[in-house]
């Protein structure tokens, strides 16, 4: 099965790929984020250390089988956040999904970290779009999208309802085709 490198770069954050023995940084991370990652994802309610270990067992099994490639997101070595390439939207494309600890929001590490993951995406054979999906609550999110170039590719209820307490149920899909992310390649450039 093809891989992506365990380590990539953007800007002033470095994604390591997710390693079992990385609970003590994924609990802390967390533990530390609870307020602002409960409104949005749903493991955040029942989180504890069994669970981040289980999440990371089932990173190094989805890494093996292709279905996901899971990383820590790093600034000067502390994990402030996590993200990951999903195969879960149907065959050429690949979800990213992502969230930073509170203290690190606000310095543009959410869209480097998805920008690493859509230059990464892009190299896997066969990949033709990237997507980005959110609740149509969190702007936060799809402002990463906006951010890289991504365009609004449609919104509608998602399928059983809101799945965390701050959703509304609808799901907002951005998307980015290869041409298009190579067309805005200059543009990135320069930033
Ligand atoms: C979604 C989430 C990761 C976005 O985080 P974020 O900090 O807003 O995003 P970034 O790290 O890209 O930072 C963007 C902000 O930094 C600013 N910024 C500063 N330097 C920047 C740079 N070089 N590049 C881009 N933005 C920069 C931007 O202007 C923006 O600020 P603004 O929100 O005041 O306009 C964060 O809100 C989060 O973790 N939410 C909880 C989990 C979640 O909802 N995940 C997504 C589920 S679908």
């Amino acid at each position: 099965m093809e891989e992506p490198p365990a380590l990539l770069r953007h800007g002033r954050v470095e994604l390591r790929r997710w390693h079992p023995s990385d609970l003590d940084a994924l609990h802390e991370a967390i533990s530390d984020s609870l307020d602002h990652l409960m409104p949005w994802m749903p493991w955040a309610a029942t989180h504890d250390r069994r669970q981040g270990a289980a999440f990371l067992a089932r990173n190094q099994e989805e890494w093996v089988s292709g279905e996901t490639f899971g990383y820590a997101i790093t600034s000067n070595s502390t994990v402030i956040g996590s993200c990951g390439l999903h195969r879960r939207i149907g065959a050429g494309g690949l979800e990213i999904g992502y969230w930073l600890r509170p203290r690190w929001t606000g310095r543009g590490h959410a869209t480097a970290a998805a920008t690493a993951l859509v230059d990464q995406g892009f190299r896997l054979t066969g990949i033709d779009r990237l997507e980005i999906h959110h609740d149509a609550a969190n702007p936060a999110s799809g402002a990463v999208a906006r951010r890289m170039g991504f365009t609004e590719a449609g919104r509608g209820p998602a399928p059983d309802g809101p799945a965390a307490p701050g959703e509304l149920g609808i799901t907002v899909v951005w998307r980015v085709t290869a041409d298009q992310w190579k067309a805005g390649a200059s543009a990135r450039a320069d930033r």
